[in-house]
């Protein structure tokens, strides 16, 4: 039984690099008429009110979004389409809601386009619903959401009429056996349609999970992947053992220098000492004695 409920971690650090790549990604990728498919494979609940007992209680929004939000009015290039999606959700100015990643497609994909999003965990489903429901009338894509198993969607559902297709996969990594489903959904989903933009979030654990998931990626020989990686400087506390975030980018819509952007304009401004990285999944080589990459 999945217990995982996004709310308690919404607009943490690991978001706001999240979402502000996704924001970058989306507005690349309307620059072509041409439709895109996007699927979002693990989408949460789409909006996440702020002020719900569930955000509150450690507030992890702090060292996040609260960070950035002053900067909106003059946001820099790399942060103002993701900046410009917050602010439309919350016109009078308090910050009272953040767009999760349904909610972020759903905002910058346009008529043409095509979303499909899905979501494991009943309660969570149901208020995903209600997000892409309100203000259906302009909602701009077309938007089906699903209830089961995002990877399996996404792998059923290519390749797509669509010729361009974006897979942001973000799961929670709380069966372990994610760290193995994932990379195989990815590379089937590749052999389908090799031109798919693989959007994929991880978290940095002391057990290396995420290590073990970009190794499989590099054996199996993915090429043109990127990764951006923020650590904290500070050791994790009880409630919080995630030592760091990551995005790894499989065929990115821009050159590294939007990633770097992006990177710098996040770790700079938050209010943890944090570190940013970013890198070729392509250039890194596996240590023979441990059998893992080498970053
Ligand atoms: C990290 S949260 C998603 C946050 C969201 N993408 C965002 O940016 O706001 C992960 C979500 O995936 C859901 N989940 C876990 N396994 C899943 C699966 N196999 N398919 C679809 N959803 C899943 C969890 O219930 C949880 O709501």
């Amino acid at each position: 039984m999945l217990s995982y409920q996004h709310i308690y971690h919404a607009a943490n650090f690991a978001d706001v690099q999240k979402h502000a790549l996704l924001a970058q990604v989306l507005k690349s990728l309307a620059v072509k008429p041409a439709p895109l498919c996007a699927f979002d494979t693990h989408a949460g609940r789409g909006l996440y009110a702020l002020e719900d007992t569930e955000a509150q209680k450690n507030r992890e929004f702090d060292n996040g979004i609260t960070a950035l939000w002053p900067l909106r009015a003059e946001a820099p290039p790399a942060l103002r389409p993701y900046l410009d999606v917050v602010s439309a959700l919350n016109p009078d100015g308090t910050l009272s809601f953040y767009p999760g990643s349904a909610m972020l497609c759903r905002q910058m994909l346009r008529a043409a386009d095509r979303l499909i999003a899905t979501e494991r965990h009943p309660g969570e489903f149901g208020h995903l619903q209600q997000a892409m429901a309100k203000g259906a009338a302009s909602a701009k894509p077309r938007i089906q959401t699903l209830l089961g198993d995002g990877l399996k969607t996404l792998v059923d559902t290519l390749p797509v009429t669509e010729r361009r297709a974006l897979a942001v996969i973000d799961p929670s990594y709380e069966m372990k056996t994610d760290y193995a489903d994932v990379p195989k959904a990815i590379l089937r989903a590749l052999k389908k349609m090799p031109q798919l933009c693989v959007f994929l979030w991880y978290p940095m654990l002391g057990a290396g999970g995420h290590r073990l998931m970009l190794t499989e990626l590099v054996k199996s020989g993915v090429r043109d992947a990127l990764v951006s990686e923020i650590r904290l400087d500070a050791p994790p506390q009880e409630h919080f053992r995630m030592t760091g975030s990551g995005i790894l980018i499989i065929n990115p819509p821009w050159p590294e220098a939007v990633m770097n952007d992006v990177t710098q304009a996040v770790t700079s401004r938050l209010p943890a000492k944090a570190f940013g990285d970013v890198f070729w999944l392509d250039n890194c080589r596996i240590n023979p004695d441990t059998g893992l990459i080498v970053i």
